[in-house]
């Protein structure tokens, strides 16, 4: 038999995820950033108040997906998430595709998150009164891009800001230090954070769980926070008409269509990156003791609990602010930044915004420690296949966990996070989700007309219908994606076409014939 079950023993992950343990993984993967920044936006670009129901429908596409998840992971109780359900089942190529657009959400959106936790960083250490210089907290490219602008703008006397706001950035600019007649920037904070992160994570499962533990018990405490508190500022007028009017927002030359029923599927677009995480459960089947059954319902309870919360929040702040107020032209330009906190600071209580400062802060970090350890047990399901290098499958034995991976990991996610600007391109993390999404629930409709009398611990109900409507909505909320997220994740699929055909098909282990998978071997 030589399946994946016989290959997780001979990968010695150590078994030490309990029902509550994953659940809390995947709630520490999908509460981050998200939900305290994204919601001014999708509120004042897409949806208004019925910002709720955007976050309904994403929370409806995920349940399509997680229920597909859930079927899978109650069959083969195997890390590698959606890369292994695949490769376990339709073949592959598919496989690898799959495993090459997860790199897109776990790395990502793992440098996506190590770039927003060096803001809060920033905001916290301010409450304190220290001010980390600007080189060290600012990337290169977004340091010459704000001085060329500053520069221009001060040259042509125009602009939003007052001129001490753009020779600021001048002067920060000229202060930082030279190497080689080359000014450095770094952002230092999301370096030292994906490296302390790593550290943790080579502990082993068990140590970087308990620290999860604690850190989702926090943020899910500022959630609550804020849903309670925020209740006693709600003005119901502001919820008022629920599904605006669908208007033309014209903004600097470009227009926007805005409101109505599409634009509550265009803010379950604009949100979609809140939720992304909750299938990190299925990475960590290797470490689950009881995986066909703790995976299924850990990754349906953690949605669960994220998407109840997530519709409070929404409808709290709709109902503390106006919808129109998250306009970044208007009378508060700052608050589309930080919506939650910024509706608490208009409610006269700025110590709100303290919390969920303190509160984004700690709670980042176990977002960017699920990411990096899902992405490392994704390579190790494609290492131990053969079709990226054995490196990344190589499990320490004392600690049980795949540091040489992690350490590559690391400094691939370090370096993108310290020196480019990737917050342009976090919106590619939602891609890879919805990608990884359709090709589940065609992966999992596939597997029950080929293999129906397979043992399921979990079967989804009505599952045509349920994979049907999964697929339809997560392309049509691919769709509704920016523009270049759509072309810069479609290039990352045409590269890794390229990098299967040269480089995996000729280490593949299914290729040599050292595989011989079959699905009855799971039984
Ligand atoms: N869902 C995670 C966040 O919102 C990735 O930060």
């Amino acid at each position: 038999m030589e399946a994946y079950e016989a290959d997780i023993k001979k990968s010695q992950l150590k078994r030490v995820l309990g029902k509550w343990s994953l659940t809390a993984i995947g709630i520490g993967a999908i509460i981050g950033g998200g939900i305290f920044v994204l919601t001014g936006t999708g509120a004042y670009y897409n949806a208004g108040p019925a910002l709720a129901l955007s976050f309904v429908i994403a929370g409806i596409a995920c349940v399509f997906a997680a229920l597909c998840y859930a079927e899978f992971a109650s069959i083969l109780p195997v890390e590698g998430s959606a890369y292994a359900y695949a490769y376990g089942t339709v073949g592959e190529g598919f496989a690898w595709i799959i495993g090459w657009g997860l790199i897109l959400e776990y790395a990502m959106a793992a440098m996506t998150v190590a770039v927003s936790w060096s803001g809060y960083f920033g905001k916290l250490l301010k409450l304190f009164g220290i001010h980390l210089p600007y080189w060290l907290t600012t990337d290169p490219a977004t340091a010459h891009k704000a001085y060329n602008e500053a520069q221009s703008i001060i040259s042509k006397g125009s602009g939003t800001g007052s001129v001490s706001d753009f020779q600021y950035i001048i002067d920060s600019y000229n202060a930082a230090p030279e190497i080689f007649d080359f000014k450095l920037f770094i952002n230092f904070p999301a370096l030292a954070i994906v490296f302390t992160v790593i550290a943790l994570l080579m502990k082993g499962t068990s140590k970087a769980s308990k620290a999860n533990n604690l850190i989702v018990l926090i943020k899910v405490g500022a959630i609550l926070f804020v849903i309670i508190a925020g209740a006693f500022f709600i003005d119901p007028n502001n919820w008022t008409p629920f599904i605006p009017e669908p208007t033309t927002i014209v903004e600097n030359g470009q227009s926007h269509e805005a409101y109505g029923v599409m634009g509550i599927i265009a803010g379950a677009a604009a949100i979609f990156f809140s939720y992304v995480g909750f299938d990190a459960v299925s990475t960590q089947a290797g470490e689950a003791i009881n995986p066909k059954k703790d995976v299924p319902f850990a990754i349906i309870t953690s949605l669960l609990v994220c998407t109840v919360l997530y519709i409070l929040v929404s409808l709290v702040l709709t109902g503390m602010m106006h919808y129109t107020d998250f306009n970044p032209l208007g009378k508060y330009p700052e608050a589309i930044k930080a919506p939650v906190a910024y509706a608490f600071d208009i409610a006269g209580q700025p110590w709100a915004g303290y919390i969920i400062t303190i509160a984004a802060t700690i709670g980042l970090i176990s977002v960017l420690m699920v990411m990096i350890m899902g992405q490392s047990r994704i390579f190790l399901g494609m290492s131990k296949d053969g079709l990226i290098p054995k490196v990344f499958s190589n499990v320490d034995k004392k600690s049980g966990v795949p540091r040489k991976s992690l350490v590559i990991i690391g400094v691939v996610v370090a370096t993108f996070a310290s020196i480019t600007p990737i917050n342009d391109l976090a919106h590619m993390t939602s891609f890879g989700t919805l990608f990884a999404f359709t090709m589940v629930s065609v992966a999992v409709w596939i597997l029950r007309v080929r293999e129906p009398n397979l043992q399921r611990n979990f079967k989804v109900p009505a599952l045509p219908l349920v994979a049907a409507l999964g697929i339809a909505v997560n392309v049509y909320l691919i769709f509704n994606l920016s523009r270049e997220a759509q072309l810069y994740s479609g290039i990352w699929l045409v590269l890794g076409a390229f990098v299967y055909f040269l480089y995996s098909r000729k280490h593949s282990k299914l290729q040599k014939g050292e595989v011989n998978y079959s699905l009855a071997d799971e039984e």
